[in-house]
């Protein structure tokens, strides 16, 4: 067998007049008629070898029949190109290999769609042959990007003095929310393992257990609805530290991520990432979750609208609502029609109506104008309008009002295309709300998780005020992604049973899920905290993808189908049997 002497993405002129041997894939091939040039591919890159009939006798007719991504091994000659034939968009683009030898590894069958173009076969094809997909340009860039960044995120915390721990797959369900997979134990019938919806409890487990700073690039398991950024399975950097507050979880969380953008795209992210409390977020951006990579902010003008003669809105902000402005430049694009296209939008997110008033050299006119005359200075003032600017009101109960507005926001960030789309705006986001009403089930949830401290001075209003009660937790936010969350923890028993109680958690319940950890608790619990940050929306955004299905090797569908192995799929009535499993109708 040929054995590379080099690989395609090497060799240069200083090499002309060596005899090498190159093995790859045929990216393209070429028929000059007595000459053929094949571009030859592997993963450093593209070498272009030429099989001359003069020179290359017998193997001349193999070597025509070449076709897309076979592999072979050739031995040849390098010699520069003519200068008339260099490609200077080829890092080998100044030299070829002239061909002696040619050994033909494997042929292809004809391809489902091109590597060299990936636009030539949809999604769900690439996914079937998810091999050939993962030869293309895109994808080899992609999987790279996300080593480069795995072993940074390793140095780092490595350099930090922390330990890397493995925690296991099979384990009790944890409550991160979704719902869990369930593995049917064999040895102990009728019993099930949980897969982890992340290694929560085990971390801080492990601090308990005196291991200080953890982390670990983690699988983790969900069975939830997906979308372009969730999958069944995805990948978490998960981290804990004991005897720390929010500001060093969040201060090594920013090193670590300076670290990454630098060392994968070059980026430098900024020294100090701002920090929003989460009623800022809400209040400028309508989402906890923020792009601020432009600004369009939202105001809070409830206060403004009760001395107009807006019934409609004095309304909601008596019932405790909130009216939310917004100021936009761009009237020539914001004609009527696109106005009324924006308001059906704004319905069908679930809002009422979108009220709004064009700023001319006269001030407010059109739309709510007649309702809004004694206010029509202050709305101007407030946002600092100029002729030329629109301004959109939303009034909602609670933050409803922010949230819709939000989304509009964003989606005039879009259409005014107002987003700097090659930069990189990370913020944190803090002071959660600990609990949230499930209106479904009638009771608090945790926002977070139920390990999530509650803020100091905040902790005798869990018995009387819970919705007030703010959290010592933390999201970090980049362009608008939620790339990762966590929070100081409760490592008093005492107080993690008062928070249990106020989720309805019985201490019956609380016992058969969590003993195991408040029973750790009351052994010496160091204060602690941690993050986990979503891995692949990381590399989705150095990536600049839209999906993280692009930067997982093997990924799910939106169906949470994997269309390569076929799964998931039926079992055999033999292992059924050995699990004690009987299915029913579905
Ligand atoms: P959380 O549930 O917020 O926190 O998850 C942390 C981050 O993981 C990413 N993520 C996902 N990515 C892809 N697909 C999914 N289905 C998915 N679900 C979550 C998000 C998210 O911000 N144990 C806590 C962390 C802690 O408190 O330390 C936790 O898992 O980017
Ligand atoms: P109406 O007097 O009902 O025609 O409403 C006047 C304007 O206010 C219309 O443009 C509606 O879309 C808008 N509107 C009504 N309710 C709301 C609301 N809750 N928030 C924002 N705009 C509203």
């Amino acid at each position: 067998m040929l054995k590379r002497t080099h690989t395609c993405g090497e060799l240069r002129p200083k090499d002309s007049g060596k005899e090498v041997i190159l093995c790859g894939w045929v990216n393209t091939t070429r028929d000059h008629g007595g000459l053929i040039f094949i571009d030859l591919r592997d993963r450093y890159g593209i070498t272009q070898i030429v099989f001359d009939q003069s020179a290359c006798g017998d193997f001349y007719e193999k070597a025509k029949k070449l076709g897309f991504e076979d592999v072979i091994g050739i031995k040849g000659i390098v010699r520069k190109r003519p200068e008339e034939s260099i490609n200077e968009n080829l890092a080998t683009g100044e030299i070829e290999v002239l061909v002696k030898e040619l050994e033909i590894f494997n042929e292809s069958k004809p391809l489902p769609f091109m590597v060299t173009d990936r636009s030539s076969g949809l999604e769900n094809l690439r996914l079937k042959y998810r091999y050939l997909d993962l030869r293309t340009r895109e994808m080899q860039r992609n999987i790279y990007l996300r080593h480069k960044a795995a072993q940074t995120v390793r140095e780092y915390y490595n350099s930090q003095g922390f330990y890397e721990i493995e925690t296991p797959f099979l384990m009790k369900s944890t409550p991160e929310g979704a719902r869990d997979f369930l593995v049917p134990s064999r040895i102990h019938r009728g019993k099930f393992y949980a897969l982890p919806q992340s290694p929560q409890m085990f971390k801080q487990i492990l601090m308990i257990a005196g291991f200080d700073k953890y982390y670990q690039i983690v699988r983790c398991f969900r069975d939830e609805d997906l979308r372009a950024d969730r999958q069944p399975e995805f990948t978490q950097i998960d981290v804990e530290m004991s005897f720390v507050d929010e500001n060093d979880v969040m201060t090594s969380t920013e090193e670590m991520l300076r670290k990454v953008f630098k060392n994968t795209i070059g980026v430098e992210l900024e020294e100090k990432f701002p920090v929003l409390t989460y009623d800022e977020a809400i209040k400028r951006y309508g989402s906890d979750s923020p792009d601020i990579r432009f600004g369009l902010e939202l105001k809070d003008v409830s206060k403004v609208f009760l001395e107009s003669d807006f019934n409609i809105f004095k309304k909601a902000v008596a019932d405790g609502g909130f009216v939310a402005g917004l100021c936009s430049p761009a009237m020539d694009y914001l004609t009527r029609m696109e106005i009324d296209r924006l308001t059906e939008q704004v319905k069908n997110w679930g809002g009422k109506g979108l009220a709004w008033g064009r700023i001319t050299e006269k001030g407010f006119e059109g739309g709510i104008s007649k309702f809004v005359e004694g206010i029509k200075e202050k709305l101007i003032d407030i946002f600092a309008a100029k002729p030329g600017n629109v301004m959109f009101f939303i009034a909602d109960k609670d933050y409803r009002a922010f949230e819709l507005l939000g989304m509009l926001r964003s989606r005039l960030g879009e259409n005014l295309n107002l987003i700097k789309t090659d930069s990189f705006k990370c913020i944190w986001v803090t002071n959660f709300p600990l609990l949230e009403w499930d209106e479904e089930e009638q009771r608090y949830k945790a926002m977070h998780h139920p390990f999530t401290a509650p803020v100091a001075e905040d902790i005798e209003l869990l018995e009387t005020e819970p919705a007030r009660v703010r959290s010592r937790a933390y999201d970090i936010v980049i362009n608008g992604v939620e790339i990762g969350g966590g929070s100081i923890r409760n490592h008093r028993v005492d107080i993690q049973k008062k928070l249990f109680k106020v989720l309805g958690i019985s201490e019956e319940e609380a016992e058969r899920k969590f003993g195991f950890l408040l029973e750790a608790l009351s052994y010496g619990a160091p204060p602690h905290g941690g993050i986990a940050l979503g891995f692949d929306r990381l590399i989705m955004l150095l990536a600049g993808e839209e999906s993280i299905r692009e930067v997982i090797a093997f990924p799910k569908t939106k169906n949470a189908l994997s269309l390569m192995d076929g799964s998931p799929s039926e079992v055999s009535e033999e292992q059924l049997k050995e699990l004690g499993i009987k299915i029913t109708k579905y």
